[in-house]
């Protein structure tokens, strides 16, 4: 089975138990002891205003395979913060997840609350006004809370060659059992997750709510250059974020999502995309930095 020779049991072990070390121990064990005090700094020999971004991760074509990881890098990057990427594939923040960032000496997690904390600590403008601030947060939640459910759910027939552009360091003899049992467990995993976050759909359904809200963002962007603006905002971290980590990071892992957005419907948000990637990241949308 699955092109395996005489390592088989030992491989299946190995990969059992990587996984489960992953998914589950890790952030138990990290809970277990820590319980709810403050997490300890990483970087205890810290330069001041320097934030130190703690991330799963990226590819070649993408610079995290994280959604979340990708927005807190982009927003540094659009306001010129000085920061520092450390993957991790073990390291949790607070929250039991990543990203989480340092910044002179004080731990923040979860992506939302890092760039409100980053937004207020530097004292950044972030939108023009309070008005599209308001349409900025909301298009913000339809992104990481909707969209990118659909997304997940969508992605679930190709998790097995996300898991392999993610599994660094894992041999190569193993990555055929990687990439089909982590694909299968991760795939039933995102699934549920999003089935309970957005709905249980069939394909159908699904892939018109996923078509449904690229239009929509299609018409916030309208003929701006940016979806708020003729600049970036934060709006756009997120959306480059999403659709970074989904339609960039592996470009074998195609799904419907790809079909989407080469479709001549949506050329002007596939421009839009290439645009706010090299808008925030120039060339180095990628894991070497
Ligand atoms: C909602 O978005 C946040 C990122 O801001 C993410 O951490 C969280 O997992 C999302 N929740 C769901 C149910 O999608």
């Amino acid at each position: 089975m699955l092109g395996c020779d005489c390592c088989c049991i030992s491989s299946f072990v190995y990969l059992v138990g990587l996984l489960a070390i992953a998914s589950k121990v890790v952030p138990f064990l990290v809970k277990k002891f820590k319980g709810n005090k403050p997490v300890e700094l990483q970087e205890k020999d810290y330069k001041k205003d320097v934030v130190y971004l703690y991330q799963f991760g990226g590819t070649p074509t993408a610079s995290s395979l994280s959604p979340f990881c990708i927005k807190v890098e982009a927003f540094l990057r659009l306001h010129s913060i000085k920061f520092e990427r450390r993957n991790t594939f073990t390291g949790r923040g607070q929250n039991n997840l990543l990203p989480f960032i340092e910044l002179n000496g004080e731990h923040h997690s979860d992506s939302q609350i890092i760039v409100r904390r980053l937004t207020q600590i530097f004292k950044l403008k972030t939108y023009q006004d309070e008005q599209s601030a308001a349409i900025g947060h909301a298009v913000d939640r339809l992104l990481d809370n909707h969209t990118f459910n659909l997304i997940l759910m969508a992605k679930q027939p190709v998790v097995g060659k996300v898991v392999e552009a993610g599994a660094v360091g894992v041999p190569a003899f193993l990555m055929p059992l990687v990439s089909t049992l982590g694909g299968y467990f991760m795939g039933q995993q995102m699934a549920a997750r999003g089935a309970t976050s957005v709905g249980k759909f069939n394909e159908v359904d699904r892939n018109e709510l996923l078509r449904n809200d690229l239009l929509q963002l299609q018409t916030i962007l309208g003929k701006k250059k940016f979806l708020l603006a003729e600049e970036p905002t934060t709006v756009d971290c997120t959306a480059l974020g999403q659709f970074g980590s989904a339609y960039f990071a592996v470009p074998s892992a195609r799904f419907h999502l790809h079909n989407l957005i080469e479709s001549s419907e949506f050329a002007p948000l596939k421009e839009y995309l290439e645009r706010v990637k090299t808008r925030i990241y120039g060339n180095e949308f990628c894991d070497n930095k």
